[in-house]
């Protein structure tokens, strides 16, 4: 039987983070969906958020209340606020270096509604994946590939562990600790800048075993995305291109983001997502990243991951300028727990990171919080893991396996659907009409002949659903506009 003191699902941030804080005397397994650097982390591009000292800590929970519309809970944005001196410090001196100027000073910057500048990078704009190759290193722990989670093992409010498919094989994996950390939901969506590994599967387990959800109706979309592309995963262009002052321009050059907000590209990220969405199906015309106003070597040294990227799709920056659109990025909600990743009514259960709804982001995620988020609450969830008194534990049988059930024939063709129903009717601008057709539309696929992944996938859209109809009043990154 294989079976460990704690299993995490996930290698991003928080599962890492997790890992690190695990003494080498327990037995812990890391898993990952697919190859490890296949996950948001890798792929976040502005910064982590950091209080810059005791002084700032007002102000970075007064911006980060305010983006998220006073919906958060203010004791876990507190703690991330107050934690994160400690937390930064704990990763540069493990080693983590971040952008310095020359004189060996941290380099600051802003994004989007922060007050002052106080965004720490790495790599210029490569932020995650310099993070997640510094912890993938400091990870001790045995990390397994190609692990997907298709059942958690609870009964009697206890998880025992996960049923998973092992390079497709049907494998059980018990532990005395399960730690979710598998990210957010980002595939439910057509447009999205989330890694393909992203898909609402633990979330939809959770739906299944009756664990609360809680504040899916806010789903954020990021405002400057390139979506030109073939692949699903769409191509971000961060916040911090803005933050440095890059202009967001239509057809004419003309920065309309004024009429929509006076903070105009600097408002939080659900004003400037919803102004280029209703500019550009107000007018007709395109929306567009402008960086003309930046130095070239400037502009290829703060930004050398954009630059290289769009070179190979023939753009020239900062003289080009690039066509954006709005796309989803980030899961506000997810599976809700204290602000000690506990679940309530289950043991042996613990979520951190963007799976994870502590109440810090309410309504709408500031930006550059969410590394942030995912590094200060794992260690709180170790720390909690780590203090309980050991129980031996009597698992039972878990008879019940949909190993041999996970895809079929038609889910492809639903699960294209699928997507373009989240965008179309659950997106940036909502209506009860339209969210009452999705919800019938999900509902009717439900019941067609599909794999248990999709079915899954299906829940967590569902619980989003009815997360938004449940708000009838706007609210953060919830939009709903009277039906027409
Ligand atoms: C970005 O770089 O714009 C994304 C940062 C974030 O999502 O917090």
């Amino acid at each position: 039987m294989e079976k460990y003191d704690v299993l995490i699902i996930g290698a991003g941030i928080a599962g890492l983070y997790a890992a690190m804080q695990l003494p080498a005397s327990k037995k812990v397994l890391v898993v990952c969906k697919d190859i490890p650097w296949e996950c948001n982390t890798f792929y976040a591009q502005g910064g982590m958020t950091t209080a810059l000292n005791e002084a700032d800590i007002p102000s970075h929970i007064a911006d980060t209340m305010a983006a998220g519309s006073f919906h958060n809970s203010k004791e876990a944005v507190e703690i991330l606020s107050r934690t994160s001196l400690e937390t930064t410090q704990d990763i540069i001196d493990k080693g983590m270096q971040f952008d310095t100027d020359e004189e060996g000073n941290i380099l600051y910057t802003k994004e989007a509604a922060h007050s002052v500048e106080r965004i720490i990078h790495a790599g210029g704009d490569a932020t995650g994946r310099y993070m997640h190759y510094f912890m993938m290193v400091q990870n001790k722990h045995k990390l397994q590939k190609n692990t997907l989670v298709y059942d958690l093992l609870i009964e009697d409010g206890r998880c025992f562990g996960v049923k998973a498919t092992v390079n497709y094989e049907p494998t059980t994996i018990y532990a005395d600790d399960v730690i979710i950390a598998s990210g957010g939901i980002g595939s439910l969506y057509e447009f999205n800048t989330n890694s393909r590994t992203v898909s609402a599967d633990i979330h939809g387990i959770c739906v299944e075993k009756g664990i609360a959800l809680a504040d899916m109706e806010f789903m954020q979309f990021h405002p400057t995305v390139f979506v030109e592309t073939p692949y699903a995963r769409k191509l971000l262009l961060t916040e911090a291109l803005r933050g440095e002052g890059a202009h967001v321009v239509d057809d004419e050059g003309r920065r309309f983001l004024f009429d929509y907000d006076e903070r105009g590209e600097l408002a939080s990220r659900d004003i400037v997502a919803r102004g280029i969405f209703t500019h550009i199906r107000k007018t007709g015309q395109k929306a567009y990243l402008d960086f003309s106003m930046f130095e070239k070597n400037w502009f290829e040294h703060r930004f050398p991951n954009i630059t290289h990227t769009f070179a190979s799709l023939g753009y020239s920056f900062p003289t080009d300028k690039i066509s954006i659109s709005p796309a989803f990025h980030y899961a506000n909600g997810g599976i809700k727990c204290d602000t000690n990743g506990c679940i309530e009514g289950m043991e042996g259960l613990y979520v951190i990171g963007e799976a994870a709804r502590t109440g810090v982001h309410g309504a709408n995620r500031l930006a550059s919080n969410s590394l942030l988020e995912g590094a200060v609450f794992a260690k709180r969830a170790v720390d909690h893991l780590l203090s309980k008194a050991h129980k031996v534990i009597e698992i039972p049988k878990f008879e019940k396996d949909y190993g041999n059930i996970l895809h079929k024939d038609n889910d492809k063709i639903y699960k294209h659907k699928l997507r373009q129903i989240m965008w179309e009717d659950i997106g940036i601008i909502r209506t009860t009409k339209g969210l009452h057709e999705a919800k019938n539309l999900i509902y009717d696929m439900k019941n067609k002949e599909i794999g248990r992944l999709l079915e899954l996938r299906l829940n967590t859209a569902s619980a989003i659903v009815d997360a938004a109809l449940a708000r009838t009043e706007s609210l953060g990154s919830h939009y709903i506009e009277s039906d027409r």
